[in-house]
């Protein structure tokens, strides 16, 4: 564990890579600056820890894999999103800073051992679009679920059926435990069914995975959205978007945001249609 300054990220996760880290866990800390949770085998600890600046003071915690894991859960925290608050259940309201009106909808999320507790900036970008387009969207896919966390927020918006699939089972066991947890289960359908299994159109097609992934689905995304609705794809880098667009012909870009990433370029997300 090394807590660094934000500019300092890439540098220390990077070392922590090359001691031979098998994941590398980003965490925002209240007062500025991350903190930096590596797996890493007992006999490559030393080396990791000579690796990094002294100055960076690590700490070794003997754990399991699940401890590492799940030692973002203490600084988890609920974000806004318009009128979505995403929480997750173990900090329920109310929250010092965080007013919440009658408008609001509050969606707790437990990622469990999946990707997705809302505040990640590919997740955000993409429940701003899902905030904008639920309703008029009534069917909504979701490609690459991860927690379940954009499905849920986009039934507990109104949508009357969300397929969410993911090709890693404790993803779709936690989207399913999330959407009964708040209430949808009966609105979202979450299996582990590969795209190019899924039949149906769509209204709202959803993708937020990185660049390669997006780019192999690309035709199959396009095949499943219903005229007149609209492609969200996120997890692409500045550099990546043409190749993504590309992909995803013959749908045409309708509009695009960004949000700063831990590398020098910015996370992109874009919303499509068909001409
Ligand atoms: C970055 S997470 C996104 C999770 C959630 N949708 C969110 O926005 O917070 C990407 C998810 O895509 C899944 N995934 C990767 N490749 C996939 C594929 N070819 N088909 C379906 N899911 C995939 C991963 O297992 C992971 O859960």
């Amino acid at each position: 564990v090394v807590d660094v300054a934000a500019s300092e990220v890439d540098e220390a996760s990077g070392l922590l890579w090359a001691a031979g880290a098998d994941g590398v866990a980003e965490i925002e800390l209240p007062g500025g600056g991350v903190r930096l949770v590596a797996g890493i085998a007992p006999a490559d600890e030393a080396a990791a820890v000579d690796a990094l600046e002294p100055r960076w003071r690590p700490e070794t915690l003997d754990g399991h894999h699940d401890g590492w894991l799940d030692a973002w859960r203490p600084f988890a925290h609920p974000i806004r999103v318009g009128p979505v608050v995403v929480h997750p259940p173990w900090q329920p309201p109310p929250w010092p800073g965080l007013e919440v009106g009658t408008g609001d909808t509050v969606v707790p999320i437990d990622p469990g051992g999946a990707f997705g507790h809302g505040d990640h900036p590919t997740t955000r970008m993409v429940l701003a679009a899902v905030v904008d387009r639920v309703p008029p969207a009534r069917r909504v896919l979701d490609v690459g679920c991860g927690s379940g966390v954009l499905s849920v927020v986009a039934a507990r918006l109104g949508a009357e059926h969300v397929r969410a699939i993911d090709v890693d089972e404790a993803a779709v066991s936690a989207t399913a435990t999330n959407a009964e947890a708040n209430g949808v289960a009966d609105r979202v359908q979450a299996d582990g069914t590969a795209l190019g299994d899924v039949h149906e159109t769509y209204e709202l097609v959803l993708a937020n995975v990185l660049a390669p992934t997006l780019i192999e689905l690309g035709p199959a995304l396009s095949a499943r959205l219903a005229p007149g609705g609209h492609l969200v794809v996120s997890g692409m880098l500045a550099s990546q978007v043409d190749q993504v667009i590309a992909a995803c012909a013959p749908l045409r870009v309708v509009s695009r945001t960004q949000a700063a990433s831990a590398v020098a370029e910015p996370w992109v997300a874009c919303t499509l249609a068909h001409p």
